[in-house]
Protein backbone atom coordinates (compact mmCIF):
# COMPACT_ATOMS: atom_id res chain seq x y z
CA UNK A 1 0.00 0.00 0.00
CA UNK A 2 1.50 3.75 -0.70
CA UNK A 3 2.66 5.41 2.38
CA UNK A 4 3.76 8.25 3.89
CA UNK A 5 5.13 9.60 6.99
CA UNK A 6 4.22 12.23 8.45
CA UNK A 7 5.95 15.06 10.41
CA UNK A 8 4.52 17.54 12.53
CA UNK A 9 7.99 20.23 13.04
CA UNK A 10 5.07 23.17 12.99
CA UNK A 11 5.84 24.15 17.11
CA UNK A 12 7.51 27.30 18.19
CA UNK A 13 9.68 25.46 20.66
CA UNK A 14 8.59 27.84 23.56
CA UNK A 15 10.24 25.63 26.16
CA UNK A 16 14.00 25.32 24.51
CA UNK A 17 14.00 28.91 23.45
CA UNK A 18 16.15 28.06 20.73
CA UNK A 19 13.51 28.88 17.90
CA UNK A 20 11.50 26.13 16.36
CA UNK A 21 12.57 23.00 17.82
CA UNK A 22 12.79 21.24 14.36
CA UNK A 23 15.47 23.44 13.28
CA UNK A 24 17.57 23.07 16.31
CA UNK A 25 20.87 21.20 15.61
CA UNK A 26 22.49 18.26 17.36
CA UNK A 27 25.83 16.96 16.33
CA UNK A 28 25.67 19.24 13.44
CA UNK A 29 22.52 18.27 11.84
CA UNK A 30 18.78 19.20 12.52
CA UNK A 31 16.72 17.67 14.29
CA UNK A 32 14.01 17.68 11.14
CA UNK A 33 16.49 16.49 8.96
CA UNK A 34 17.16 13.36 11.22
CA UNK A 35 13.63 12.55 11.72
CA UNK A 36 13.51 12.48 8.10
CA UNK A 37 16.39 10.83 7.02
CA UNK A 38 15.05 7.67 9.47
CA UNK A 39 11.91 7.85 8.03
CA UNK A 40 12.60 8.11 4.09
CA UNK A 41 13.98 4.85 3.28
CA UNK A 42 10.89 3.34 4.52
CA UNK A 43 8.04 5.10 2.98
CA UNK A 44 6.73 6.24 -0.40
CA UNK A 45 6.77 9.85 0.51
CA UNK A 46 7.73 12.30 4.30
CA UNK A 47 5.32 15.25 4.52
CA UNK A 48 6.75 17.67 7.00
CA UNK A 49 4.44 21.07 8.99
CA UNK A 50 6.10 23.63 9.43
CA UNK A 51 5.73 26.93 11.11
CA UNK A 52 4.31 29.31 8.62
CA UNK A 53 7.61 31.42 7.17
CA UNK A 54 9.80 28.19 6.88
CA UNK A 55 10.75 26.32 4.41
CA UNK A 56 12.70 23.41 4.10
CA UNK A 57 16.24 23.12 4.10
CA UNK A 58 17.61 22.11 0.72
CA UNK A 59 18.34 18.23 -0.03
CA UNK A 60 15.55 16.83 2.45
CA UNK A 61 13.82 13.83 0.78
CA UNK A 62 10.34 15.54 1.67
CA UNK A 63 7.75 18.32 1.02
CA UNK A 64 5.97 20.37 3.53
CA UNK A 65 2.93 22.17 4.34
CA UNK A 66 2.45 24.98 6.96
CA UNK A 67 1.55 23.60 10.21
CA UNK A 68 -1.63 24.40 12.70
CA UNK A 69 -1.98 25.96 15.92
CA UNK A 70 -1.88 22.61 17.58
CA UNK A 71 -0.17 19.85 17.06
CA UNK A 72 -2.72 18.03 16.08
CA UNK A 73 -4.62 20.49 13.67
CA UNK A 74 -0.95 19.97 12.04
CA UNK A 75 -1.90 16.13 11.83
CA UNK A 76 -5.11 16.95 10.71
CA UNK A 77 -3.78 18.89 7.71
CA UNK A 78 -0.61 16.57 7.30
CA UNK A 79 -3.54 13.77 6.60
CA UNK A 80 -5.35 16.06 4.25
CA UNK A 81 -1.99 16.67 2.23
CA UNK A 82 -1.47 12.96 1.51
CA UNK A 83 -3.40 10.57 -0.52
CA UNK A 84 -1.08 7.45 1.23
CA UNK A 85 -3.45 4.28 2.71
CA UNK A 86 -0.59 3.75 5.73
CA UNK A 87 0.91 6.93 7.10
CA UNK A 88 3.18 6.69 10.08
CA UNK A 89 2.99 9.87 12.62
CA UNK A 90 6.50 11.10 13.93
CA UNK A 91 7.48 14.13 15.88
CA UNK A 92 9.97 15.89 14.91
CA UNK A 93 11.70 16.29 18.33
CA UNK A 94 12.28 12.42 18.56
CA UNK A 95 15.62 12.74 15.94
CA UNK A 96 17.10 8.77 16.93
CA UNK A 97 15.12 6.71 15.33
CA UNK A 98 16.32 3.49 14.99
CA UNK A 99 15.01 1.29 11.88
CA UNK A 100 13.80 -1.59 13.84
CA UNK A 101 11.23 0.39 15.10
CA UNK A 102 10.11 2.08 12.33
CA UNK A 103 9.73 -2.08 10.87
CA UNK A 104 8.17 -3.50 13.89
CA UNK A 105 5.27 -0.37 13.48
CA UNK A 106 4.38 -1.03 10.20
CA UNK A 107 3.98 -4.78 10.77
CA UNK A 108 1.53 -3.91 13.53
CA UNK A 109 -0.39 -1.59 11.19
CA UNK A 110 -1.02 -4.07 8.80
CA UNK A 111 -2.33 -6.66 11.34
CA UNK A 112 -3.82 -4.11 13.73
CA UNK A 113 -4.57 -0.51 12.02
CA UNK A 114 -2.95 1.08 14.56
CA UNK A 115 -0.18 1.36 16.78
CA UNK A 116 2.80 2.88 18.37
CA UNK A 117 5.90 2.49 20.06
CA UNK A 118 6.15 2.80 23.50
CA UNK A 119 8.22 1.92 26.72
CA UNK A 120 6.61 0.24 30.16
CA UNK A 121 7.63 3.25 32.79
CA UNK A 122 10.60 2.44 34.45
CA UNK A 123 10.56 5.02 38.04
CA UNK A 124 8.01 4.90 40.65
CA UNK A 125 5.02 7.04 39.99
CA UNK A 126 3.08 9.60 42.83
CA UNK A 127 -0.04 11.41 41.95
CA UNK A 128 0.97 14.66 43.94
CA UNK A 129 -1.02 17.54 46.06
CA UNK A 130 0.66 20.87 45.08
CA UNK A 131 4.21 19.85 45.31
CA UNK A 132 3.71 16.96 47.91
CA UNK A 133 3.23 13.27 47.62
CA UNK A 134 0.00 12.23 47.68
CA UNK A 135 -0.07 8.50 47.19
CA UNK A 136 2.05 6.31 44.90
CA UNK A 137 0.71 4.92 41.50
CA UNK A 138 1.18 1.03 40.83
CA UNK A 139 3.14 1.62 37.89
CA UNK A 140 2.00 -2.35 36.77
CA UNK A 141 0.84 -1.94 33.18
CA UNK A 142 1.50 1.43 32.68
CA UNK A 143 3.48 2.55 29.69
CA UNK A 144 5.13 5.99 27.80
CA UNK A 145 3.65 6.50 24.44
CA UNK A 146 6.66 7.72 22.37
CA UNK A 147 6.58 8.37 18.40
CA UNK A 148 6.50 7.04 15.80
CA UNK A 149 2.64 5.76 15.82
CA UNK A 150 1.20 4.18 12.70
CA UNK A 151 -2.17 3.74 11.17
CA UNK A 152 -4.77 2.96 8.56
CA UNK A 153 -5.31 6.10 6.47
CA UNK A 154 -9.42 5.82 7.11
CA UNK A 155 -8.39 4.85 10.89
CA UNK A 156 -6.45 7.92 11.43
CA UNK A 157 -8.55 10.28 9.58
CA UNK A 158 -12.25 8.97 11.14
CA UNK A 159 -10.23 9.60 14.63
CA UNK A 160 -9.50 13.20 14.00
CA UNK A 161 -12.95 14.06 12.56
CA UNK A 162 -14.47 13.14 15.05
CA UNK A 163 -11.97 14.50 17.67
CA UNK A 164 -12.37 17.95 16.01
CA UNK A 165 -16.06 17.36 15.80
CA UNK A 166 -16.33 16.93 19.85
CA UNK A 167 -13.63 19.77 20.09
CA UNK A 168 -11.55 17.29 22.16
CA UNK A 169 -7.79 17.55 22.02
CA UNK A 170 -5.40 14.89 22.75
CA UNK A 171 -1.23 14.89 23.36
CA UNK A 172 -0.98 12.10 20.52
CA UNK A 173 -2.98 10.43 17.90
CA UNK A 174 -2.86 7.27 19.00
CA UNK A 175 -5.22 8.32 21.85
CA UNK A 176 -7.44 9.64 19.53
CA UNK A 177 -8.22 6.77 18.05
CA UNK A 178 -8.24 4.68 21.44
CA UNK A 179 -11.09 6.54 22.58
CA UNK A 180 -13.06 5.33 19.39
CA UNK A 181 -12.50 1.86 21.22
CA UNK A 182 -10.31 0.66 18.45
CA UNK A 183 -7.65 -1.43 18.94
CA UNK A 184 -3.92 0.39 18.80
CA UNK A 185 -1.07 -1.75 19.48
CA UNK A 186 1.32 -1.48 21.66
CA UNK A 187 5.20 -2.14 20.13
CA UNK A 188 8.75 -2.15 21.60
CA UNK A 189 9.80 1.80 21.76
CA UNK A 190 13.11 3.03 22.83
CA UNK A 191 14.83 4.93 25.25
CA UNK A 192 16.67 6.96 22.38
CA UNK A 193 13.61 8.09 21.05
CA UNK A 194 12.92 10.72 24.19
CA UNK A 195 11.28 14.09 22.76
CA UNK A 196 13.70 16.70 23.05
CA UNK A 197 12.31 19.12 25.09
CA UNK A 198 13.91 21.50 27.73
CA UNK A 199 17.81 22.37 27.92
CA UNK A 200 18.27 19.02 29.70
CA UNK A 201 16.80 16.91 26.41
CA UNK A 202 18.93 19.21 24.28
CA UNK A 203 22.30 18.28 26.06
CA UNK A 204 21.19 14.87 26.09
CA UNK A 205 20.87 14.49 22.21
CA UNK A 206 24.65 16.13 21.81
CA UNK A 207 25.79 13.79 23.75
CA UNK A 208 23.62 10.82 22.08
CA UNK A 209 24.23 12.17 18.34
CA UNK A 210 28.42 11.43 18.94
CA UNK A 211 27.56 7.86 19.39
CA UNK A 212 24.91 7.56 17.01
CA UNK A 213 26.72 9.01 14.28
CA UNK A 214 29.69 7.00 15.14
O1 LIG B 1 5.48 20.81 21.87
P1 LIG B 1 5.81 19.38 21.67
O2 LIG B 1 7.25 19.06 21.86
O3 LIG B 1 4.89 18.43 22.40
O4 LIG B 1 5.51 19.12 20.12
C1 LIG B 1 5.57 17.82 19.57
C2 LIG B 1 5.73 17.95 18.07
O5 LIG B 1 4.59 18.58 17.50
C3 LIG B 1 6.95 18.79 17.68
O6 LIG B 1 7.65 18.10 16.65
C4 LIG B 1 6.33 20.10 17.22
O7 LIG B 1 7.09 20.76 16.22
C5 LIG B 1 4.98 19.64 16.66
N1 LIG B 1 3.96 20.73 16.66
C6 LIG B 1 3.31 21.07 15.46
N2 LIG B 1 2.38 22.09 15.43
C7 LIG B 1 2.09 22.79 16.55
C8 LIG B 1 2.75 22.45 17.78
C9 LIG B 1 3.68 21.41 17.80
O8 LIG B 1 3.57 20.45 14.41
N3 LIG B 1 1.23 23.79 16.47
Amino acid sequence: LPSAALIPAAGAGTRLRLGPKAFVEVGGRTLLARSVAALAPHVDEVVVALPAGWSLPAGLPARSIVGGATRQESVRLLLEATAAEVVLVHDAARPFLPARAVRALLEAVEEVGAATVALPVADTLVRSEGRNWREGVPREGLWAVQTPQGFRREVLTRAHGAAHEEGVTATDDAGLVARLGLPVALMPGDARLFKVTTPGDLALAQALAAVWDA
